[in-house]
């Protein structure tokens, strides 16, 4: 593995992101809540650059397009999940379903891999039965679960990584949204 310093891989995970971002739809998740204050759009960036962020502190080989994009796109579900009357009602709970409607959009939007496809459809294991099958996959699901309960405990969460990833104003405003349901 080559000797790569933090400035280096935020950089490539800011490229991913511009790359994923280019659709105007992906930022839609900026709209819905997905804990406490913080929007799936941010909880899915946090998502993803932690889980880069630990593969690389620990050395783990990974496909880091993969995985950023497969983290980027774990929650691509595109609904407000605390809705009494959300578009899924009749179709699940959605911590089992939305990992598959996620999947749908993302394969709809991008072209994404059988190691992204994984990653998005395998994130809530155990909810979901099947165990995730990359190491990749493994690591998100494991991130996402620590950053949910981050969310939920923290009204201002990633406010230094908001500002970090955001490359324009405009990207910053978009990213830095904050929903409050209790008001
Ligand atoms: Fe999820
Ligand atoms: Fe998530």
């Amino acid at each position: 593995m080559s000797l790569r310093n933090k400035e280096v891989e935020d950089l490539i995970f800011k490229s991913y992101l511009e790359e994923v971002m280019q659709k105007k739809k992906f930022l839609k998740m900026n709209r819905y809540i997905q804990h406490g204050t913080t929007t799936c759009l941010l909880h899915s960036i946090a998502v993803a650059y932690y889980s880069y962020r630990i593969c690389n502190l620990l050395k783990i080989n990974i496909h880091e397009k993969e995985l950023i994009r497969g983290a980027l796109l774990h929650d691509y579900f595109l609904y407000d999940w605390h809705a009494k009357y959300k578009p899924t009602r009749n179709e699940g709970f959605h911590g089992r379903i939305h990992p598959r409607i996620a999947l749908f959009n993302a394969r709809k939007d991008y072209d994404i891999n059988e190691i992204e496809e994984d990653i998005i459809s395998k994130h809530m294991f155990p909810l979901t039965f099947y165990p995730p099958k990359y190491r990749e996959s493994i690591i998100v699901c494991l991130v996402d679960k620590l950053c949910s309960i981050h969310e939920t405990f923290n009204k201002h969460a990633y406010t230094k990584l908001t500002n970090k990833v955001g490359e324009t104003k405009k990207e910053r405003r978009i990213i830095s949204r904050r929903i409050n349901i209790y008001n």
